[in-house]
């Protein structure tokens, strides 16, 4: 039996101790369960974040074994080595596929019935490996993907255009990598293709912007790496707002990595389109429309992946 209001995280470093704080926040959970190989760092973590609950409305946050989640809805895979400068995310891909093995047949063999959601990276990889390994079906295994990258997007456009994030729609598909895009041919603000609106507030080089805010998007893990050692704010946030979509059944459309089927000729691949999230997990990813070019990059960017996936023992 699922329990709706039941969550694990399982690697409780700076992206799974800051989700957990992020998830009390919003009160969907009852119980929050907190796993790591460092049971000390679990602990204290729980420990630490349960001081806060006379203020939010989440009820028991601890520090648990793989016992504790058979009945999660929600597995959250935070666990692997981050980015040292200089790394890559495809970099860390053998490490945390050996460290993914070790935790999936933890998941399987107790018949979890819950919606595993990747963030480790690198993510779309990770997350293919997830669903291999588990057997689950994919709509029950999906990534964090470009969620993160293109609230990025949304934000870097909406400080250029002075507007509201919630008005500018925009997409970073592909990898959550160096090989992503942007989607400037859907981007659109309230409506308004993009380079209009650019030109309604006074903006007219349009090649230099666009390769502007794309590059400070694409690099924005590298720069914040350098300055501090490593992201989690922004993550955070961003599986906070996937998990609501699950938990309250949104049916929201997200760029979360998702298996492809055949969407723009690509199939048996995790990389994130946008995509029906709701309670089932991750439900359509969507064939949006794309430029030549840009189909181009998703292509180039899908052919990257699959290369990774080819030197794996899955
Ligand atoms: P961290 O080093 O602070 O934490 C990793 C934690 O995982 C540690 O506490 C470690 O003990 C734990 N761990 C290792 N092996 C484990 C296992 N087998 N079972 C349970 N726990 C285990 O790293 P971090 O900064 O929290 O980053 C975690 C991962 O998230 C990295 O792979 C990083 O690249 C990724 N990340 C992804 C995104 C994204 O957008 N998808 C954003 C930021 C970070
Ligand atoms: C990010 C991580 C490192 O912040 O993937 O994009």
């Amino acid at each position: 039996m699922i329990n709706m209001r039941k969550a694990a995280i399982i690697g409780c470093g700076f992206v799974g101790a800051t989700t957990a704080f992020s998830l009390m926040h919003q009160g969907l959970f009852t119980e929050l369960v907190l796993i790591d190989t460092d049971q000390k760092k679990a602990e204290g973590e729980a420990m630490d974040l349960s001081h806060g609950r006379p203020y939010v409305d989440t009820a028991r946050i601890y520090a648990g074994t793989y016992d504790d989640i058979t009945d999660c809805s929600l597995i959250i895979i935070t666990a692997g080595a981050n980015q040292k400068p200089n790394e890559t995310r495809l970099d860390l891909v053998h490490k945390n596929v050996a460290i993914l093995k070790s935790i999936i047949p933890e998941i399987t063999k107790r018949g979890c019935e819950g919606l595993l959601l990747i963030v480790s990276n690198p993510v779309d990889i990770l997350t293919y490996a997830a669903f291999r390994l588990s057997g689950f079906p994919s709509s029950r295994v999906f990534g964090s993907g470009t969620v993160l990258d293109s609230a990025r997007f949304r934000y870097l456009l909406s400080e250029h255009l002075k507007v509201d994030t919630e008005s500018i729609h925009a997409f970073i598909i592909g990898e959550h990598g160096d090989s992503e895009l942007a989607v400037w041919s859907g981007t659109n603000v309230a409506g308004i293709p993009i380079h209009d609106f650019c030109e309604f507030r006074g903006h007219y080089h349009h090649t230099e912007a666009m390769e502007a805010i794309y590059h400070r998007v694409k690099n924005s893990a590298y720069d914040i790496i350098d300055r501090k050692g490593a992201t989690y704010y922004g993550i955070a946030m961003a599986v906070s707002h996937i998990t609501e979509s699950i938990i309250r059944n949104k049916n929201s459309i997200l760029p979360i990595s998702s298996l492809l089927t055949g969407q723009y000729g690509i199939r048996d691949l995790y990389l994130s389109i946008p995509t029906i999230v709701n309670r089932g997990g991750a439900q359509q990813p969507l064939e949006i429309p794309l430029s030549g070019q840009e189909h181009l990059a998703l292509t180039k960017s899908a052919k990257t992946l699959k290369e990774v996936i080819a030197s794996l023992d899955l």
